[in-house]
């Protein structure tokens, strides 16, 4: 597609700016994920029926994202009707604001608004107010972690929208928050009618409108979220995340941006009037992460080796549900056990190459509290040594990749590993 564009743009552009458009396609590359090429969210819109003025429809998003979720406070879902249609009712879902509907008398619409934002109902929700997959609170899980919770949907009642398959308009504009940004929507295309299997009878919806939203580690922090440290049993150097990893800490009191623990900046911030703003205030380190993982070799020996993973959070506003870790590291063709962790593999880089694995806390360890004494969760992994693989090369016990919840942490450069002295060698 970035190609079509180019040709296009050749024809109105002169080279030199065409040539700085592109230097800038270049280095917003980030939205390609390499852990997970094809993730996406699919938004499908189902017609299950006609209406007088329109249509009721099933909209369901689906997260197809190996390491990323949807996590408290939820999805907010907004797109902008393309002709005058208004929501007569939902189920499962409520739009956020109901916009100017003075035009009718008697029955009022859930929703007037020419661009409305919807957002999920809280689990508990009567159930005559509920659908299937919906009233998670926006919650979405990863098809890894807990594949039946891993799309959500709602109805709503369309009106002013025409009842046939000619005169309705898909939505346009879709846009995809959680709350924050990071997703980028494409256009709602007509595609192949959604099939339904109950039992033994297959239904299928009316028409389908299907979109997918894609997600940028780049358009959601702008700086790295997450840094990576170091440490061994045989060397009592900790290498600790690079310095300004995910930022430089500002010492200047009128910009500051991070807090020192339990000062009475910190407790006034947490309680004053920002209190449900969702941008992390993080701690003061030399890194700024709000997320800091570290690997420590806890024992080497001639059959095994084991490693014991900490993950801090430095954030004083998150609580990070149903968090997870990919890690790529040659040994995971050998793993052995896990404490305290789930696991799957995952071959991106095609099959065959069994070097990452997803890791998620097991229940009672999935959740990492905000930043604090409480802000912390652990596990270990015990590796089978492979002599085909294993060496004692310097740094061959430290992760090659972590991402933290799909996001990629920064790690410490090689030559600053913790050295291993020659007697230690296996
Ligand atoms: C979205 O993910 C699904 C499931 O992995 C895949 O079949 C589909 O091709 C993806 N769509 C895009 C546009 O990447
Ligand atoms: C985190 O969870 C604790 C315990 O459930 C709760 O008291 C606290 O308000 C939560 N903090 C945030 C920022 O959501
Ligand atoms: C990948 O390695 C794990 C052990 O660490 C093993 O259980 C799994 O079967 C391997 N998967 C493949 C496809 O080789
Ligand atoms: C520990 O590792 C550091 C960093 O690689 C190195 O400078 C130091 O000499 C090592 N110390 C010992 C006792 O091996």
């Amino acid at each position: 597609m970035e190609l079509e564009n180019a040709s296009f743009l050749s024809k109105v552009l002169t080279p030199w700016a065409l040539c700085l458009i592109l230097l800038s396609s270049l280095s917003s590359s980030e939205a390609y994920d390499s852990l997970d090429p094809n993730g996406n969210i699919t938004i499908k819109w189902d017609i299950m029926s006609w209406t007088p003025d329109g249509y009721v429809a099933v909209v369901t998003m689906y997260n197809y994202q190996q390491c990323r979720h949807i996590q408290p406070p939820g999805w907010q879902l907004s797109w902008t009707w393309a002709k005058k249609e208004v929501i007569w009712s939902m189920v499962g879902a409520l739009a956020t604001e109901q916009g100017d509907c003075s035009e009718f008398m008697g029955n009022v619409p859930h929703s007037c608004k020419q661009d409305p934002t919807v957002v999920d109902l809280l689990p508990g929700t009567p159930y005559n107010m509920q659908i299937a997959n919906c009233c998670k609170a926006g919650v979405i899980s990863t098809i890894n972690q807990d594949p039946a919770n891993a799309a959500s949907s709602f109805q709503l009642s369309v009106g002013r929208a025409g009842n046939t398959k000619k005169t309705v308009k898909a939505p346009k504009n879709f846009i995809l928050k959680t709350p924050g940004p990071g997703y980028t929507c494409g256009p709602a295309k007509l595609v192949e009618s959604t099939k339904f299997v109950n039992g033994r009878r297959i239904t299928e919806a009316l028409m389908t409108w299907s979109l997918t939203c894609t997600y940028s580690q780049f358009l959601a922090y702008k700086t790295p979220s997450c840094c990576v440290s170091l440490s061994s049993f045989y060397n009592d150097t900790v290498v600790d995340c690079p310095t300004c990893s995910c930022g430089c800490q500002n010492s200047n009191m009128k910009h500051r941006n991070c807090v020192k623990g339990d000062s009475p900046l910190l407790r006034s911030i947490l309680n004053g009037p920002g209190k449900y703003s969702y941008t992390p205030l993080v701690q003061c380190t030399s890194h700024m992460c709000p997320i800091r993982v570290h690997w420590h070799v806890m024992l080497n020996n001639k059959d095994y080796w084991r490693v014991k993973i900490t993950i801090t959070n430095l954030n004083y506003r998150m609580n990070y549900t149903q968090w997870n870790l990919a890690v790529q590291h040659p040994n995971f063709d050998n793993l052995a056990t896990l404490v305290g962790l789930n696991y799957k593999s995952l071959m991106p880089y095609g099959a065959g190459i069994n070097d990452t694995a997803m890791l998620w806390g097991v229940k009672n360890n999935d959740l990492l509290m905000t930043a604090g004494s409480y802000g912390n969760v652990q596990a270990e992994l015990l590796f089978r040594k492979d002599s085909n693989t294993f060496t004692s090369e310097k740094g061959y016990e430290f992760p090659r990749r972590v991402y933290f919840n799909g996001d990629n942490c920064v790690m410490p450069p090689p030559d600053a590993y913790p050295w291993v002295p020659n007697e230690e060698l296996l």
